[in-house]
């Protein structure tokens, strides 16, 4: 694109670039200014204003320290902890907070809030050092306190540390939560993750900021929902609108650079200065970008994302839902009269191979079942294909590979993978599937987990106790790692083929992880996975699935994922506390249950429901796929039954 000069150019405004606006209290306003100037509103409420008066757990805590019912406060920012002491000043004054938390154990997270407690005369039991992170905060007051049965209150300043609660109360203490702050985030975060996805995508060109607190609400939103690095890298790319000095100097303290301050510090100046300036500047930082960025690979635009309100997706972003959604593995297979027609005329594998196929059994399962989600029919294993291992089907015995592989030589055989070139038809499968489906239900993408794959290709088919992959494993870890490596690159390359082709949501199945003890999960699988998820977008959830994983889930959520899938072997209630419900969970119906009567299938559902408890981020599921024996009627019973039992 040429730039043109300002004067000959005619003002057509944003012209319809897509304009994020992070403004709260005059959000309509905007959103309407940004249309009228001919750009595409996103407007994402980042802040809510909170009275200090009307902050009843801070005084809740004071009666409390002065009632002598608190053993240990943490203290974790130091503007908060003077927040605190204004904010109680009326009531209590300093001298007499000061009195009654010098008898209990103070603990200032870092330098800040310990020059304000030292300040007000109180000097911290425990001061934690760099990087003062909330695990060294726990380990070091684990040390020197017991806290078993200790009353623990923690000052919080914006978004709860969720893993610091959880470690406290796994202690043994109760936790009192005192949060204070002047701005808090908005009740319903669902525009501004929308907002924060748009821009992680590259699919918003202009970010206009009102205040400071926005920027930080933003970075802070992004950094809980893991796509920091993502919307920084956006944001860099985007022009930059703010509104005045102090909120440029906020974005500059983050490392953003500002492209366009109005003359007034006012919102109408704001959007009708970065109309009239935007296409110029982007036109600008484009240029700009491509002659200095040379490495960053060029991505095909993912398809746009028409969703994002469908209960699936809100409930993989742990959002709240008019119903719990549900889908069923292996929802399109051999229990079904449909596709056993189809399977009559072609093998599993031409069935996976001919797109048009592939994508009618998809849709043909959503109908049939009316589930909120599309899984693509494909096969984990289709990726071994191109590496030329033998893999086939047997009927009814499942997947064998002939040439397993098991030494360095083999795998070196195994040449570079052109995954677009060997597996298009998934791609174009999920092309097909997704018109089809017309909106209606997002469609899920999936490939295996690395651990998996390894195991089936070494094995070469299904195993019990995984002695050649454990052996392999144990006797050749430079063999191992090398093989889990080139799993990688195949199996984020085959992902991000499937999402740029229009798949909404991911599934990574590493159903036979559970075979693994926690060290040799954390040690051999753990950094694997983690990097496959790390190098996926994050505006696309990602389900992270095993089996017997009752010893492996808080591994498995350090691996990453949105949502974790729980087989039937735990209990969902308890396996979600032990996540400290920082992600969703998907589950987790025993598969078997659905050869019983409609009362007992609808006792169960209710009982996995009860558990979940009506808490966001729940999606129903059984704990492994659809057994080719069940009778379809009580699928279908199911999906309605969790309709109806769940809806709100
Ligand atoms: O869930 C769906 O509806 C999408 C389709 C899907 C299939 N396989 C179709 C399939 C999915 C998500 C898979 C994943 C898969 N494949 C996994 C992970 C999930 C799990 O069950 O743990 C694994 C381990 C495989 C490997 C695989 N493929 C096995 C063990 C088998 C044989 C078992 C069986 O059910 O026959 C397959 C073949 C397979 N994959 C079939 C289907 C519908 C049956 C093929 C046929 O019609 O003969």
């Amino acid at each position: 694109m040429e730039a043109v000069p300002e004067t000959s150019r005619p003002d057509k405004g944003f012209a319809g670039l897509r304009v994020v606006c992070f403004e709260s209290r005059m959000a309509s306003e905007a959103g309407r200014l940004i249309e009228r100037h001919g750009g595409i509103p996103i407007v994402a409420p980042s802040m809510r204003e909170v009275p200090l008066v009307e902050n009843p757990a801070a005084f809740k805590f004071a009666r409390a320290l002065m009632a002598n019912e608190l053993d240990v406060v943490i203290f974790l920012t130091g503007v908060g902890v003077k927040a605190l002491f204004d904010l109680l000043a009326s009531v209590y004054p300093q001298e007499v907070l000061a009195q009654a938390l010098r008898r209990i154990t103070t603990v200032a997270r870092g330098p800040k809030p310990a020059r304000v407690l030292r300040n007000a005369g109180i000097v911290p039991a425990v001061e934690i050092a760099q990087p003062n992170t909330w695990r060294e905060l726990l380990s070091e007051l684990a040390r020197r306190t017991d806290l078993a049965g200790q009353r623990v209150a923690v000052q919080e300043y914006g978004i709860s540390n969720r893993e610091l609660i959880a470690g406290l109360e796994a202690r043994g203490a109760t936790v009192m939560l005192v949060p204070v702050y002047r701005w808090a985030l908005p009740e319903d975060r669902g525009p501004l993750r929308g907002a924060l996805a748009a821009i992680a995508s590259g699919n918003a060109e202009v970010a206009l900021f009102t205040s400071a607190t926005q920027v930080v609400h933003a970075l802070q939103v992004a950094e809980a929902e893991g796509c920091a690095q993502e919307v920084r890298r956006g944001l860099g790319a985007m022009v930059l609108g703010s509104v005045g000095p102090v909120c440029s100097a906020a974005l500059r303290d983050h490392g953003l650079s500002v492209d366009l301050e109005p003359a007034h510090p006012k919102l109408g100046h704001l959007v009708r200065e970065a109309a009239s300036q935007a296409a110029e500047l982007l036109a600008r930082k484009r240029i700009g970008a491509a002659s200095t960025v040379t490495d960053r690979p060029v991505r095909t635009e993912p398809a746009p994302r028409p969703f994002d309100n469908h209960p699936m997706l809100r409930a993989c972003r742990m959002m709240s839902v008019p119903y719990t959604p549900i889908w069923l593995m292996r929802q399109a297979g051999r229990y079904m009269p449909e596709y056993r027609r189809v399977r009559d005329r072609l093998s599993f594998l031409e069935m996976c191979q001919r797109p048009e196929v592939a994508a009618e059994v998809t849709v043909t399962a959503v109908e049939r079942l009316n589930v909120d989600a599309a899984i693509i029919f494909a096969d984990i294993l289709l990726p071994l294909l191109p590496m030329n291992v033998g893999l086939h089907y047997e009927r009814g015995d499942g997947p064998v590979i002939d040439r397993p592989v098991r030494s360095l030589a083999e795998l070196q055989r195994i040449g570079k993978i052109d995954v677009p070139g060997a597996l298009g038809f998934v791609a174009e499968a999920i092309r097909i599937a997704r018109k089809a489906l017309a909106g209606r239900v997002p469609l899920i993408g999936f490939a295996g987990a690395p651990f998996t794959l390894a195991s089936y290709m070494i094995e070469g088919g299904a195993s019990r106790q995984y002695l050649a992959t454990k052996r392999l494993m144990y006797n050749h870890p430079e063999v191992w790692a090398a093989l889990m490596r080139m799993l990688v690159r195949v199996t984020t390359d085959y992902l991000t083929m499937q999402i740029e082709a229009g798949a909404d949501i991911i599934q990574l199945f590493d159903s036979w992880v559970g075979s693994l003890g926690p060290d040799d999960y954390r040690n051999f699988v753990l950094p694997y996975t983690a990097d496959i998820i790390h190098r996926l977008p994050a505006s696309v959830p990602v389900i992270h699935f095993g089996t017997i994983t009752g010893n492996l889930l808080e591994l498995m959520r350090e691996a990453g994922g949105d949502v974790i899938g729980l087989d039937w072997r735990v209990k969902l209630g308890e396996a979600w506390s032990r996540l400290a419900h920082a992600v969703a969970v998907q589950g987790n119906l025993d598969p078997i249950a659905l050869f019983a009567s409609l009362d007992e299938i609808r006792a169960r559902a209710k009982a996995i429901l009860d558990q979940a408890g009506g808490r966001p981020g729940h999606i129903f599921n059984l704990g492994h796929g659809i057994l080719p024996e069940t009778p379809v009627d009580n699928v279908i019973a199911l999906v309605e039954m969790v309709h109806e039992m769940s809806r709100r």
